[in-house]
């Protein structure tokens, strides 16, 4: 079992407050898929790349928290999962809606995979916790700037449960930071933001095209995916629990 299982006595009561909101979020509607989308090449490519990265089995961060021995971390992570699964479906079906194609495999996509292969709790989290960043400035510029209807309305609602992503990842990190010496907590940051960095540069570049037709320049979408991250930064060293009420 991990220990801040056991030092923190509100920890399946809060978890159970996440499981709840995941469970509420699964019974929204679908957009309304017949309005049809027209989607720029350039930003379908991108969105395609997303879709990928959204679609993960999550088997990893399934086993990682089991072995937490927190039944309702694991319920809450099971529905973690499957909202991020569905982000993937509701991508793919606003490409189609747009007769642009989905792809089967990105580089990225592998990358990010191997980080996070056979890891325990805290490196799962903290690399899921780069890419749910990486992606919060991509959403809300999606949201934004696509001048697309039903783009804008997908971008919205994705961008709203990252938003959530974010914290939820917050209270499993902080918990797992707590025990820690000031030194190695030291080093795991330095590490976090050596990953982050280039993560956050690669999506700049590797979506410049897309950025730029939704007038965000890659440099302000990467200063911004910089200042969230060390926003969780400073918030990952406090002490108490996050509620899904709490957003960046
Ligand atoms: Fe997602
Ligand atoms: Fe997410």
């Amino acid at each position: 079992m991990q220990p801040w299982l056991v030092l923190d006595t509100t920890a399946a009561h809060v978890f159970e407050r996440w499981r709840r909101r995941f469970e509420e979020n699964r019974h929204r509607p679908d957009p309304d898929w017949s309005l049809g989308a027209e989607i720029p090449a350039a930003l379908a490519a991108s969105l395609a790349r997303f879709q990928i990265g959204e679609g993960s089995d999550g088997d990893g961060m399934i086993r990682a928290a089991a072995r937490s021995g927190q039944a309702g971390y694991l319920a809450a992570v099971r529905l973690f999962v499957n909202e991020e699964q569905d982000h993937s479906r509701l991508l793919g079906r606003l490409l189609a809606a747009a007769g642009r194609p989905t792809i089967t495999a990105h580089w990225s996509d592998t990358v990010f995979r191997s980080l996070r292969w056979r890891a325990r709790l805290r490196r799962e989290v903290m690399v899921l916790t780069v890419a749910e960043v990486c992606a919060l400035p991509y959403y809300q510029a999606v949201r934004d700037g696509a001048d697309d209807p039903l783009t804008r309305e997908v971008a919205a609602r994705i961008l709203a449960d990252e938003q959530e992503h974010v914290p939820f990842h917050l209270h499993c990190l902080r918990l797992e930071f707590a025990g820690l010496p000031a030194p190695v907590r030291a080093l795991l940051t330095a590490v976090w933001w050596a990953l982050f960095v280039p993560s956050a540069a690669v999506v700049a570049v590797n979506h410049r095209a897309a950025l730029r037709l939704l007038r965000m320049p890659p440099t302000r979408y990467f200063s911004e995916a910089c200042r969230l991250f060390a926003s969780v930064n400073r918030e990952t060293g406090n002490r108490g629990s996050i509620l899904p009420a709490r957003r960046l």
